[in-house]
């Protein structure tokens, strides 16, 4: 099969080509960073009509790079939730409305299992049973995952995702939209020890998350050592963005470490934007290593939304029989619990 993967839940179009036989051929990412960054986060309406311009040329280019032509696909995975409505709805009906014009299947893939699955396409990847983290810019969940589409939520946040978190610390340190990568950046600079943030729901048993109070111990340090101008002086800025990173990558290896010791897998699936953290993955790494574990996650650029990951969880479905019918409806919420194993024709 040759299936075409449409990535638009977000600010990010991501087209890609996979190949049954061959493996992921071509992909492409449009980031919309440019159109946003002026607003601080991403303004829907502006989203979705950033994918209306770039959906179909980027489908040509991705066809190109791969030495394919569309009328070589087989299939069209496109993504149908969970993300913001407009968003979906570009990827959603040009992708159906291309599978019924070339007279192919279509079927609409889960967001977080495209996450979930990317590590599945690298070379060193993990066999089932493993737990997934998740962590995005809408969510942060540990799942335990028996199979594709047997997935059980074992804990998650109960305020702001982990992404939504390193964007807000990023506003509070005036640094540019998307922040994780930002606050990464600075992070560098800092100095270990000299923030010690809290860590936390550390200190009670369960696997969920919130990041509510370490953002106001954040924004408590920024406003404590603001004291000429309106912010930190940068050294200060620096450390407080390492003590925030080491905060969130302690929790982050504290609830692994349980959910491991809960389900009695060996392997860590660490997937969505946040696992492009350079910090969270050498320190979920070293520490699950300790405990024989080994963690997974995709290369850099399958971290962050894109159509690669669309375009195989898709396949995985449409080699079992699956396909969406002509409806091409989305949905803004979608609890990754609710799928079920590849097979089921959905109408
Ligand atoms: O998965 P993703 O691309 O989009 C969603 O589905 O939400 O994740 C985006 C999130 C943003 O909050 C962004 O700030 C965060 O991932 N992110 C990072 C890094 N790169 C992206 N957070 C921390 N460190 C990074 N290097
Ligand atoms: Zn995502």
């Amino acid at each position: 099969m040759l299936v075409l993967g449409i990535e638009t839940s977000c600010d990010e179009t991501g087209i890609a080509l996979y190949s049954s036989e061959k493996g992921l051929l071509a992909h492409r990412i449009y980031s919309q960073i440019a159109v946003h960054a002026e607003y601080g986060g991403v303004v829907p309406e502006l989203a979705s009509r950033d994918h209306v311009r770039k959906v179909l040329p980027l489908v040509d280019e991705v066809a190109q790079a791969a030495g394919v032509t569309t009328a070589e696909i087989t299939g069209i995975a496109y993504t149908a939730g969970p993300g913001l409505v407009g968003a979906l709805m570009v990827g959603a009906c040009i992708g159906r409305a291309l599978a019924w014009a070339w007279d192919v299947p279509a079927i609409a893939v889960h967001h977080m299992e495209g996450h979930l699955l990317a590590p599945l396409l690298e070379e060193d990847h993990p066999e089932f049973p493993f737990v997934a983290l998740l962590v995005s810019g809408g969510h942060t969940q540990l799942v335990k995952v028996e199979g594709i589409g047997k997935y059980e939520l074992l804990g998650e946040s109960l305020d702001d995702a982990a992404g939504e978190a390193f964007d807000k610390v990023a506003k509070m340190l005036d640094l540019d939209y998307p922040g994780g990568p930002e606050v990464a950046k600075l992070a560098l600079e800092g100095n270990e020890g000299v923030f010690k943030f809290p860590r936390p729901m550390t200190d009670r048993p369960g696997l969920d998350f919130s990041f509510s109070g370490l953002k106001t111990a954040v924004s408590n340090a920024v406003k404590q050592h603001t004291v000429d101008g309106p912010l930190p002086a940068p050294q200060t800025m620096a450390d407080i963005a390492l003590g925030f990173e080491i905060a969130v990558a302690e929790t982050m290896v504290i609830k692994c470490r349980r959910a491991l010791e809960q389900t009695g897998y060996k392997a860590i699936v660490m997937a969505g934007g946040v696992s492009a953290n350079k910090r969270l993955r050498a320190k979920l790494g070293e520490q699950l290593a300790k405990k024989g574990a080994k963690v997974y996650y995709p290369r850099h650029e399958l971290c962050t939304d894109n159509g690669a990951m669309i375009a195989f969880a898709g396949w995985q479905r449409l080699k079992a029989g699956e396909q969406t019918g002509l409806d091409c409806s989305v949905r803004a919420r979608w609890p990754l619990s609710e799928l079920s194993p590849p097979g089921a024709v959905v109408e």
